[in-house]
């Protein structure tokens, strides 16, 4: 993410992010322990943020955590946040961690006081360089742990296998258990074999995607869609690889271990896809707010 906005929300007030302090003893930082999201605003409007609060809740139920605030509460939170920050293209980050104790004990304290958190960042929109040349990948074997449906702050495996990535010349890593692709180290995955558009299915072992929901949504009228598991090797029969998130939209992945994706070059399906989601948000931000 760009360098934030000055202004954050931390446990209901907007304040300076330089001013913002949460406790050491806050057990998002010393256990991990809390969830975030990351909403994206295009053409000033927030993206799937239903989806998005949605996910939130599920995660905040997986971690056994009430949710501290419904629906309307988040989006006048999200809302706040991202009229201090005034951008039209901007990415809002949320987190809300078990808050702090007296102590460390890793038993769940019984009245937990969570700490809640959100900043925005400036969208980084896509250098022409990937758009026209596309994200070089490399398969890692997916290190990380059996929950990864759940959008936990824990992202130490994330954040190795990106590293490990990037020491290896590679834009992201395409992750690898029991012989089957997951997912990217912070995007979801798809393939086109023979014009089908082909992705992992929703399960413990990936993150459900908000923007892979929002590419099969805009792939329904046009291609045969198959959600199924992915045998690692397949990558090297497919035409075209896309990564997707909320982060970087819909993405070409056009080389994956050193080897080219199908001419090497962004496809003529992605590029459809990336301009059937262009004019999706250009649709969106022509319909009345509510
Ligand atoms: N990451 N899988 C993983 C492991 C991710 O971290 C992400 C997104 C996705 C895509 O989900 P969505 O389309 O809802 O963004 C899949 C966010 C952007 C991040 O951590 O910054």
């Amino acid at each position: 993410m760009a360098a934030p906005y000055p202004t954050c929300y931390l446990n209901g007030e907007l304040l300076p992010l330089a001013e913002a302090r949460v406790s050491p003893l806050d057990r998002g930082f010393l256990f991990a322990d809390g969830v975030y999201e990351v909403v994206p605003v295009h053409r000033g409007r927030p993206f799937r943020l239903g989806a998005h609060l949605q996910r939130l809740h599920d995660s905040l139920s997986a971690i056994r955590l009430p949710n501290p605030h419904d629906m309307h509460g988040w989006a006048a939170i999200l809302e706040r946040v991202a009229q201090a920050a005034g951008g039209r293209e901007m990415l809002l980050y949320l987190q809300v961690t078990r808050g702090a104790e007296t102590g460390r004990n890793h038993l769940f304290p019984k009245n937990p006081n969570p700490t809640v958190f959100a900043f925005a960042s400036p969208y980084p929109a896509p250098a022409g360089q990937v758009l026209e040349g596309g994200l070089r990948a490399v398969t890692l074997e997916d290190i990380r742990w059996a929950r990864c449906d759940i959008k936990s702050i824990a992202l130490l495996g994330n954040v190795l296998l990106r590293d490990e990535a990037a020491a290896r010349g590679a834009d992201e890593a395409l992750l690898v258990r029991d012989g089957l692709l997951t997912e990217g180290s912070s995007s979801t995955v798809f393939l086109c074999i023979g014009g089908t558009l082909v992705t992992p299915p929703n399960d413990h072992r990936i993150l459900p995607g908000t923007t892979r929901d929002a590419v099969l949504d805009l792939a329904r009228d046009w291609l045969p869609i198959e959600t199924c598991e992915v045998e690692a090797r397949v990558l090297k029969n497919a035409d075209e690889v896309w990564v997707a998130s909320a982060g970087r939209g819909v993405l070409p992945v056009t080389s994956i271990d050193e080897r080219p994706v199908g001419q090497g070059r962004p496809g003529p399906l992605w590029t459809e896809m990336y301009h059937r989601l262009q004019r999706h948000l250009d649709e969106i931000a022509a319909t009345p707010a509510l």
